[in-house]
């Protein structure tokens, strides 16, 4: 007994316990983390949406307004969703170098992923649309490719003919070959409508047919192998701040810990 209170009294003793409460604080922290996940979620979509923005005034205002309502060169995007924006800038149809062709078309993309992803973001504020389908959604899992075919005949083939090789349509318009197009622009194509395609919305073909067309076109087209690919996020957000929190929260308890030591050996002196 008189051990341990001789040992209390030991000037590290402060230091000791402050040790002992920081490894707490950690633990405590690690659990109730998560809790803040949902806020720090939020906090990098709105950081992801102000970058859209930024990328959105350099390359597309010029043609669709400031705030995206359009302008006579090019329509408005509020409400076409996060899905045509994907498929419209990464098939490299947007930025369109003109408004006056006949029909913009297919060239090399010039944004990354993630910037599209912003893109799409910034444009899915402004008004709600289709999102971006899932691998899940346009994945070969479940398909069914002979229904698909017989989809395709009645709702594609008058355009893109009947295997899908493309046709030409009035007006120096065309259906383009469909050989090589990835699962998931296919899958947006059919739910935005791009230029003289119509859409087909869920209620008109269902997320089941539109798997079974994309499995037909695969067959056809003999794909094999797919890369459902695309960058994920950084998704630095949230650990930046926990060290954030951690570096704030641990400097406050150590400030504390050094005026408690100071005091101790003050009382010690006098
Ligand atoms: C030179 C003018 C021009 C520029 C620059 C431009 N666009 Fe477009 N955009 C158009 C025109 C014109 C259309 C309509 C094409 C059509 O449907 O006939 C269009 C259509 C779109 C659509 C399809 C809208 C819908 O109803 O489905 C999206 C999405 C889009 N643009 C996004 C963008 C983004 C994002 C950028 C910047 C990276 C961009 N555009 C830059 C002219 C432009
Ligand atoms: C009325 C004619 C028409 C019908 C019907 C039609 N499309 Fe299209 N489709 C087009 C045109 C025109 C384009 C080119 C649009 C563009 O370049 O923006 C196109 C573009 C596409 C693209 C994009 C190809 C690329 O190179 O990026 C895909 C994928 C596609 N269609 C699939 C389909 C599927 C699947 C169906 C049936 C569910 C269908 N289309 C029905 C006319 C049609």
């Amino acid at each position: 007994m008189k051990k341990l209170s001789a040992r209390r009294r030991h000037p590290l003793a402060a230091l000791v316990v402050l040790l002992l409460a920081l490894a707490c604080t950690g633990g405590l922290y690690a659990v109730f983390a998560p809790a803040d996940k949902a806020q720090a979620d939020e906090t990098a979509q709105s950081l992801t949406i102000e970058e859209g923005k930024k990328l959105y005034t350099v390359g597309c205002a010029s043609c669709h307004g400031t705030g995206g309502q359009g302008t006579s060169d090019g329509p408005s995007l509020v409400g076409v969703g996060a899905a045509a924006v994907d498929f419209q800038v990464s098939t490299g149809r947007m930025p369109a170098a003109t408004s006056q062709a006949a029909q913009i078309p297919r060239k090399k993309n010039i944004y990354s992923q993630a910037e599209i992803d912003q893109l799409a973001a910034y444009i899915a504020s402004l008004g709600a649309g289709p999102a971006v389908p899932t691998e899940e959604q346009y994945g070969p899992e479940g398909a069914d490719a002979a229904k698909g075919g017989e989809l395709f005949r009645n709702n594609c083939a008058q355009c893109h003919n009947f295997t899908g090789k493309g046709g030409a349509l009035t007006h120096g318009k065309y259906a383009p070959d469909l050989e090589g197009v990835t699962p998931k622009h296919i899958y947006e194509a059919m739910l935005t409508g791009p230029q003289n395609m119509p859409s087909f919305p869920d209620s008109t073909l269902s997320e089941q047919n539109k798997k079974d067309v994309i499995a037909y076109l695969n067959a056809v087209n003999g794909e094999e192998t797919e890369s459902y690919g695309g960058l994920a996020l950084g998704g630095i957000g949230p650990v930046a701040e926990g060290l954030f929190a951690w570096i704030f929260g641990l400097g406050a308890l150590i400030a504390v810990a050094v005026w408690v030591a100071a005091r101790t050996a003050k009382a010690k002196k006098s």
